[in-house]
């Protein structure tokens, strides 16, 4: 059957079809003229019938038409007339040797410390599972390989033990009650924040400040520090890297304070921020940096010393430097004393810990000198009919019921790596990063985002990538088909895909818990897909690609 007919053989049931396909690839930059695509549907309006299956086709992104190629139902009682497409279609049977025999160093390399995902993995259950496309059968469910991390963690037992043993056993709201509860909830939600003093070596427990997450922490510093010191003719810097949480909120400022925001452009060679361009923005009138630790696209880790130097002598005498951490605290020893920068952000849920619960980084007189964030109980110190006075740091900012067990879960997150060692973990993840960042380089057909690894400032266990004929979400959902979690889309950050001339990318992230063999068993997925789209893409115009690929409506 031709892609020009598959249209009309469908049922009233595939009718909807071309209204859904609308929807796909078009929004993606592609190299080539035709871009294949595969996508989940499940259910289709038009004859109020549910199934779970995959359109294959082409789009032509210019035009934003679209080629239905095949579909494939993943129901067996469909097999009798289709098949299931998977990339196991394709190369059944194929192993990833290089061609002549070549002897392939991937296979000979066995990691130093290869015992620390083994000693974990009892502690996430989550990672022994079986997961399935949408809609697949039990039967057809695969073995999770987790490489999503970057967005957020996996939980150990530890940390969710601690928030079923709150729950059950201390249950309470803190600082209120002179009761039994409410003295041990109070107990152990104070002590999370000396946990947390300790791991990022806070100078004072009064300088944590638990927050929402990264997000609300920047917004914070963004709203409490921007709005009482920035005026017109101030500058804020950040760069074309960051999350648009550490873009978004200095917007937001600028545009109520009259201060101009300036913005390092990514550097074209090696896609890190360009920090000569940085050097150049640095005068008097600079009164806000506020810059990543490390990327959660690009995985570089940015230069702090020099950056905070930089800032010290050119900027003004004034001028802060906050950092947004996320993704450098779970990875690797945080140490703002030796950063030396004035704010830091971190989110709990990167770092082991529960969602919803994040900190904020402040130096205790410079939260102290700043107007609170929200009004409300806790963060008074005395209040009459018409004004108030307020706690100092941290109650100050943390106005009503905190997010208590989540607080406590995170305090019991950082005990649990502290367990690992931050020094292990970031020793092994070094080896884990730049083992992936290799094997991806050598995938043909795969752009590799980013700094080459192996550099002076280290590179994050991350790789982002474009494929030349598959877009993002497709290889996602492919390989999601595998067991694989990988991320697609801008990763909250389009500045910098904009710059890179992408709208989207794949991302694979890793943590301690990953071994050599989930890397392994994700580029030997992704190689597949890629030559199955290869195969998609590879027929001469008007015909499906090579014989791997069966159509079959
Ligand atoms: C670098 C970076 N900054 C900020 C954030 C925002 O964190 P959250 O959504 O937990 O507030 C993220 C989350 O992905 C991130 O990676």
């Amino acid at each position: 059957m031709t892609p020009a007919n598959a249209f009309a053989a469908g049922t009233t049931t595939l009718a909807a079809l071309p209204l859904l396909l609308l929807t796909s690839s078009a929004a993606f930059t592609p190299t080539s003229q035709r871009l294949p695509y595969v996508r989940s549907y499940h259910g289709c309006a038009a004859s109020h019938t549910t199934f779970p299956f995959k359109a294959i086709g082409y789009s032509t992104p210019h035009t934003g038409a679209h080629t239905l190629v095949g579909l494939a139902r993943r129901s067996p009682s469909f097999n009798a007339v289709g098949r299931i497409m998977s990339t196991a279609d394709v190369n059944a049977g194929e192993t990833t040797t290089a061609e002549g025999g070549e002897e392939l160093w991937w296979k000979a390399v066995v990691f130093e410390d290869a015992a620390l995902p083994e000693s974990v993995l009892k502690d996430f259950p989550i990672l022994s599972t079986m997961v399935g496309a949408e809609g697949s059968e039990e039967s057809e469910k695969k073995p999770l390989v987790y490489l999503d991390s970057a967005a957020t963690s996996q939980k150990p037992t530890f940390v969710t033990d601690m928030l079923t043993d709150y729950y059950l056993k201390a249950n309470s709201n803190v600082h209120r009650g002179a009761h039994a509860l409410s003295r041990e909830a109070t107990g152990q939600y104070e002590a999370a924040r000396d946990a947390i003093a300790r791991f990022v070596n806070a100078f004072s427990r009064n300088e944590i400040v638990f927050t929402s997450g990264a997000t609300e922490a920047i917004n914070l510093v963004a709203y409490c520090y921007g709005r009482k010191n920035l005026k017109e003719g101030d500058v804020i810097i950040t760069t074309e890297l960051e999350h648009h949480s550490n873009l978004v909120p200095w917007q937001m400022i600028a545009e109520e304070t009259g201060a101009t925001l300036k913005v390092v452009p990514v550097s074209d060679e090696i896609g890190t921020p360009n920090w000569d361009a940085f050097r150049d923005m640095l005068d008097r009138s600079v009164k806000l940096v506020s810059i990543q630790h490390v990327s959660n696209v690009m995985g570089c880790v940015n230069p702090t010393a020099d950056i905070v130097d930089a800032v010290r002598s050119k900027a003004h005498p004034d001028a802060k430097i906050m950092l947004d951490a996320c993704q450098s605290v779970p990875h690797m020893t945080v140490d703002v004393q030796k950063l030396d920068c004035d704010f830091l952000a971190a989110s709990g849920h990167k770092l082991c810990g529960p969602t919803g619960i994040g900190f904020l980084w402040g130096r205790e007189e410079l939260l102290n000198s700043m107007p609170p964030f929200m009004g409300g109980g806790e963060m008074i110190d005395e209040v009459y009919n018409d004004r108030s006075t307020y706690a100092k740091a941290p109650a100050r900012f943390e106005a009503g019921t905190p997010a208590i067990a989540q607080a406590i879960g995170m305090g019991a997150a950082v005990d649990y790596l502290n367990g690992i060692g931050m020094d292990r973990i970031e020793k092994y993840e070094q080896e884990l990063g730049a083992y992936l960042h290799r094997r991806m380089e050598e995938v043909p057909g795969v752009t590799v985002l980013g700094p080459p690894s192996g550099g002076e400032e280290g590179r994050a266990a991350l790789v982002s990538f474009v494929c030349d004929k598959v877009h993002p979400s497709d290889l996602s959902t492919f390989l999601d088909m595998e067991g694989v979690a990988i991320r697609a889309g801008h990763h909250c950050c389009q500045p910098l895909h904009r710059a890179l001339g992408y709208s989207h990318s794949a991302r694979a992230s890793l943590y301690f818990y990953n071994t050599k063999e989930d890397i392994d068993f994700f580029v030997e997925k992704l190689e597949e897909t890629l030559k199955f789209f290869g195969n998609l893409a590879g027929g001469p115009d008007g015909e499906e690609g090579g014989d791997n690929f069966v159509p079959f409506i």
